[in-house]
């Protein structure tokens, strides 16, 4: 068997503040693409509420939960299942389908490649191009397809480029993947940002009409909810039967069913969401665009990818300058199909975009 690819993520504030002696709120996290207006008012109220519900077992079948994302996606709820996290989903899809070949797009998320080394698949890779800012091609996917591949897993827009894939490519991806049995896994982390582009906002939706589609969703990175662990999977009602026949009982805990559906009620905080990138994004590119020695990758979501192209420094010591004043970005050295030139920067608030901004104009400027 391959060795197992070692897991690298964002968000570790833990190390850095340990590193710094300082407290962990000291950090500031350009590291974990999370909404940088924190949680749901309302999901926050409905918790502290909570609290004294801890002593009882969490809802095993989220049952709640699942009629408010049945409502919200105007998909049934028998097509839903809920995870600790769509990591504990990315997991369980190969552990119960048993898949002997999959393929992968890279750079890309690094999960789905553990996930089916564990169970001794074998890893087919379709690596994304810097010459084309690593846009992702349909047709060099479905090309491979002929090679006895059963499982594709798709991160869109994707992490850690930040590119989508249209709506129109993906469902010409999933008729051609029905023709050969594969099931594509089309993971919609970061697609709250871009409702109209998911597949769950067809009229037909996707992956109910479509048997060989999955597609995952997560409340880590639009609605915060990263300490509590919450995503879904959204497929066929067969496969939700399967896979929930397979799986660990009370893996979603109650304070985390109830944020999840009180943060999907929460229609203000979602407009506001959505407002804030829309505004701040361009901003955030074009701002980080005029530091010199930085190339930053078109990006769709709410992080962006830049490439340090200053000769006489290397993007690990920009990442250490920075981490040494409080800023943790992500290094990319451990994505596959990415150099370590490589570094991904959540969007957060204006003030903090604007301190990384001058930071690293600082240190990147031609007289330092
Ligand atoms: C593309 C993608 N999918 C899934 C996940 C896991 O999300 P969750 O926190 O819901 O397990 C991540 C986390 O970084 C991610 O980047």
């Amino acid at each position: 068997m391959a060795e197992i690819v070692r897991q690298v993520h964002g968000g570790d504030i833990y190390s850095l503040a340990r590193r710094l002696g300082c407290p962990e709120d000291q950090i500031t996290d350009f590291s974990a693409s999370v909404n940088p207006l924190g949680i749901s008012p309302r999901a926050l109220t409905a918790i502290t509420g909570s609290l004294g519900r801890l002593n009882y077992y969490p809802d095993p079948q989220t049952k709640q939960l699942k009629e408010q994302l049945s409502a919200h996606h105007c998909i049934p709820p028998q097509c839903l299942l809920i995870g600790n996290g769509s990591t504990e989903l990315i997991y369980l899809l190969p552990r119960v389908l048993r898949p002997k070949r999959v393929l992968i797009v890279s750079p890309t998320f690094s999960e789905y490649e553990k996930a089916c080394q564990l169970i001794g698949a074998r890893i087919h890779e379709v690596r994304l191009q810097a010459q084309d800012e690593f846009q992702v091609s349909a047709d060099s996917i479905v090309s491979q397809y002929r090679k006895g591949i059963d499982m594709l897993f798709l991160c869109n827009p994707n992490n850690p480029t930040g590119q989508l894939l249209p709506q129109e490519e993906i469902l010409w991806l999933v008729k051609q993947a029905a023709r050969w049995s594969i099931l594509v896994v089309a993971d919609e982390a970061f697609m709250d940002y871009l409702p109209d582009q998911s597949l769950l906002s067809l009229p037909h939706k996707g992956a109910i009409d479509h048997p060989n589609l999955v597609v995952l969703r997560s409340f880590t990175k639009f609605f915060a909810l990263s300490g509590l662990r919450a995503g879904y999977l959204v497929a066929r009602p067969g496969l939700i039967k399967k896979l929930e026949a397979r799986r660990e009982p009370w893996s979603v805990n109650t304070l985390a069913q109830i944020a999840a559906r009180e943060s999907l009620l929460d229609e203000a905080y979602i407009k506001e969401s959505l407002r804030f990138m829309e505004a701040e994004r361009p901003k955030f590119i074009s701002e980080f665009s005029s530091i010199p020695g930085i190339q930053i990758i078109h990006s769709q979501a709410n992080f962006v990818l830049m490439q340090v192209t200053k000769q006489r420094l290397t993007a690990q010591d920009l990442y250490e300058s920075l981490a040494l004043q409080g800023l943790l970005l992500r290094s990319c050295e451990s994505f596959k199909g990415l150099g370590p030139e490589y570094l991904r920067v959540a969007i957060k608030r204006r003030e903090e975009n604007k301190r990384l901004c001058q930071a690293m104009g600082r240190l990147l400027s031609p007289s330092a």
